[in-house]
């Protein structure tokens, strides 16, 4: 049988419940540094100049690593006080303006590039047609969001798992589903467990013609 954990899907509860997940130190998604896979998708990147977003971003590893590395338009956001507090501390000379500590469904904004890291399966299933509809607006024309989704179940939620089919299912009308594959470069504990994922925005124009497309075929 599934557990779920004290976890309430309204705002107030969810930034509480996350909080105080920082302050007791009950981190165990974080892995104390960017994720293997997201790493090698950012080291192949030649735009430095990409506006990039790190939703449910926690300590932020990976807004780290990209700000290390040059990239100077990275914009992170969380609920947690305790998880952007953390981050300021750790990344003094990161543009604070670009550190929001909030909820994603009330980002505005638009993005080139948006990078998915345990956020997904931290949000209660009956958020996720919200999280592809979010992200569908906080990306420009032709932009991706890319990342690791699970490929597993879990037995204490949150984390909520996920298959192919189900990410399938999600986002292909408003997305184009470029790669989907058995992530082959996670971390130990991950091995097997992961897909990685580029999922490119479509236009309006884009998603009619792919009606069209499969109406006539
Ligand atoms: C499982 S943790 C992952 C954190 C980070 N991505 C990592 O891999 O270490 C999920 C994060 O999402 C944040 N979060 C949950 N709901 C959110 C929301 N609606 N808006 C912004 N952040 C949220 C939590 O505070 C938490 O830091």
């Amino acid at each position: 049988m599934v557990k779920k954990r004290n976890f309430g899907s309204m705002k107030n509860d969810s930034q509480s419940y996350w909080n105080q997940r920082y302050k007791n130190g009950q981190t165990g998604w974080d892995i104390g540094a960017v994720s293997t896979p997201i790493k090698e998708y950012i080291d192949q990147l030649n735009s430095k100049e990409l506006k990039i977003l790190i939703p449910g971003a926690g300590n932020a590893h990976e807004a780290q690593y990209l700000f290390e590395n040059g990239f100077n338009d990275v914009h992170l956001i969380d609920i947690a006080p305790l998880a952007i507090d953390n981050f300021r501390m750790r990344c003094p000379d990161f543009p604070s303006q670009n550190i929001i500590q909030g909820d994603f469904f009330e980002m505005t904004g638009q993005f080139d590039l948006i990078l998915e890291q345990t956020f997904f399966c931290a949000l209660s299933p009956e958020m996720r047609e919200k999280y592809v509809l979010k992200m569908h607006d906080l990306l420009t024309a032709d932009s991706k969001l890319v990342g690791l989704f699970f490929n597993c179940q879990f037995e204490i939620n949150p984390p909520y798992g996920g298959d192919q089919k189900l990410y399938e299912a999600l986002f292909q009308t408003l997305f184009k589903i470029e790669l989907i594959e058995k992530c082959h470069n996670s971390i130990k504990p991950r091995v097997g467990k992961e897909l990685f994922m580029i999922i490119k925005k479509e236009t309006i124009e884009q998603q009619f013609d792919k009606s069209n497309r499969i109406n006539k075929a």
